[in-house]
């Protein structure tokens, strides 16, 4: 099964210079426990933001060059990372921009999170059509333990 996993600003802002533009505690949390013991794909920039692999978890950096990452595999295309595993696991695409826009149309579910405020960044998610995904879940809270303005985790499944 294949999972988008994506925390998108209310006007469609992921992210700003290689960086993301909030830090939500709840979200993290949120993020690390979906993925944890499952399969991480990502882009060679957001890899670059991390900094490094995300713990306890296969982490799959797409590139179109000839790198080696210590504690990555390196591939050349979203195919090529999907198959590296079976169809019971989860994978998870975590970015960034680049990535998503690929991944949303071959994603079966889809976790959003909304963030309720306007961000200026240069990295944006793809547009996708509500009519393709059905709400199976939602949470909604009006700040966070240590940020101000109100956020909800979706989840969605291809119809
Ligand atoms: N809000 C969130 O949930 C979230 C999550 C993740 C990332 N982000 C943000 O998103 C931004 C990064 O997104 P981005 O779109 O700039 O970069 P990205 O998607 O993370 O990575 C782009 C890179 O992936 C490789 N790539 C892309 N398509 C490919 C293909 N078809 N075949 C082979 N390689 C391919 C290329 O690497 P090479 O250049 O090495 O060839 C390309 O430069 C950052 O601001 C980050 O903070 C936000």
């Amino acid at each position: 099964m294949i999972s988008v996993i994506v925390a998108v600003a209310e006007n469609g802002t992921i992210g700003d210079k290689n960086a993301l533009l909030w830090h939500i505690t709840e979200d993290m949390k949120h993020f690390r426990s979906r993925t944890t013991g499952h399969p991480v794909v990502m882009g060679r920039k957001t890899y670059d933001s991390l900094g490094r692999p995300l713990p306890n978890r296969t982490n799959v950096v797409i590139t179109r060059q000839e790198l080696t990452i210590e504690g990555c595999e390196v591939v050349h295309s979203l195919e090529e990372a999907l198959a590296l595993f079976t169809e019971e696991e989860e994978v998870f695409i975590i970015g960034g921009a680049q990535i998503y826009a690929e991944a949303m149309r071959v994603a079966d579910r889809f976790y959003l999170t909304v963030v309720e405020h306007p961000y200026e960044g240069d990295a944006r998610f793809p547009a996708w059509n509500p009519e393709e995904w059905q709400l199976i879940e939602s949470e909604r809270f009006e700040r966070g333990a240590d940020y101000p303005y109100p956020f909800r985790f979706e989840t969605y499944e291809r119809k």
